[in-house]
């Protein structure tokens, strides 16, 4: 008889490692065994967990950042949806990477995550990109926080599509918050900056922050934008992944129809279940046959949706 792997579920990982990346940012290393290992080994770029950290330790009262002080309070019902930044296979094991920033009362306690600890998570979650191997040129917009899925991805197209041109641009509001950028380590240089998660692969990186306090001075979607006007790519072996806050896909989404270039975009949504039960994390569509909308579910369909499915507001 023929038995089928679930294609998700929940499994206890392993912390491998939970690394600090200057200020605010994270790497947490995850290792899953057995059946989160058969299951795991399949998930792709822009597929998600859930994490369970309501039984995590607060840090020491002296670690407590004093804006999250009262947040810090808080209970921690919910589990939190994070993406992966890379899943590595094994014969034995599945490694997982996740990068999170601190930003609340979750994302603190994860910070207190040590090697030799077990967490829960649900997943792989939702669907993620899906990559065109007969493009000639791939273009990943990651805004603030958006990066690790398209770190994810860049790591795999740069394995798989081997002929294929891959360009990042990576926006922030300034160079404290650009993702995974270390400014203690590299703020002599910072006016040549190298993002690490992304050189590693050997992909070149263009900078913007709003502020200009790195690369050059803009919004990352602009940047986007000079370089098709200047470099004039061929719209139908081009295709655009974003990652960011809603305005900047909304941004790409409009280069996108303007340059005629298709463009799938990662979705953010606040996720109570995360598997489709709550229905708390709609997200607009327009059905382009009559022109009316509908909703569909950012956690389950999503969280990567084209862009021109979706109705901006
Ligand atoms: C599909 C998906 C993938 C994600 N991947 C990552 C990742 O790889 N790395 C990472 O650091 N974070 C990621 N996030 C965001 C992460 O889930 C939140 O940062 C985390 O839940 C914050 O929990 P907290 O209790 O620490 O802070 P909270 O107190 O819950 O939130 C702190 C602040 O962030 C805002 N916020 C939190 N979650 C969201 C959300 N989903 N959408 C919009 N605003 C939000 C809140 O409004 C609040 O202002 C992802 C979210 C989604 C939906
Ligand atoms: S988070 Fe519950 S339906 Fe999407």
């Amino acid at each position: 008889m023929e038995h089928h792997l679930p294609k998700k579920g929940i499994f206890n990982a392993s912390v491998l490692q939970n690394k600090n990346l200057g200020d605010k940012f994270y790497r947490i290393t995850l290792e899953l065994e057995k059946n989160g290992k058969s299951v795991f080994s399949s998930a792709v770029p822009g597929q998600f967990v859930e994490i369970d950290v309501s039984r995590l330790a607060l840090p020491a009262e002296n670690l407590i950042p004093p804006q999250y002080s009262d947040a810090a309070k808080r209970n921690i019902i919910l589990r939190r949806p994070f993406s992966f930044a890379d899943i590595v296979c094994s014969e034995d094991s599945v490694i997982v990477e996740i990068l999170y920033t601190v930003l609340g009362p979750a994302t603190m306690r994860m910070k207190t995550l040590k090697s030799g600890d077990t967490i829960s998570l649900i997943g792989p979650l939702g669907n993620g990109f899906s990559i065109s191997e007969n493009k000639k040129t791939a273009i990943l917009v990651a805004g603030g926080m958006g990066a690790p899925p398209l770190v994810h991805l860049s790591g795999l197209m740069k394995s798989q599509c081997k002929d294929m041109e891959i360009i990042v641009f990576v926006g922030a509001k300034s160079i404290s918050e650009l993702a995974f950028f270390d400014l203690k380590i590299d703020k002599l240089i910072k006016t040549k900056v190298k993002l690490g998660e992304f050189e590693k692969h050997n992909i070149k990186t263009h900078i913007s922050t709003d502020d200009g306090s790195a690369g050059l001075k803009g919004f990352v979607t602009d940047m986007l934008k000079n370089w098709l006007i200047q470099n004039k790519p061929d719209a139908k072996d081009t295709v655009i992944y974003a990652c960011g806050p809603e305005a900047m896909l909304r941004a790409s989404a409009a280069v996108s129809t303007e340059f005629k270039i298709r463009c799938q975009v990662s979705l953010e949504r606040r996720m109570a279940c995360g598997t489709g039960l709550c229905q708390s994390c709609a997200v607009k569509c327009l059905n382009k046959e009559d022109g009316s909308n509908f909703y569909k579910l950012c956690c389950k369909d999503g969280p990567v949706f084209w862009s021109d499915e979706v109705v901006w507001e």
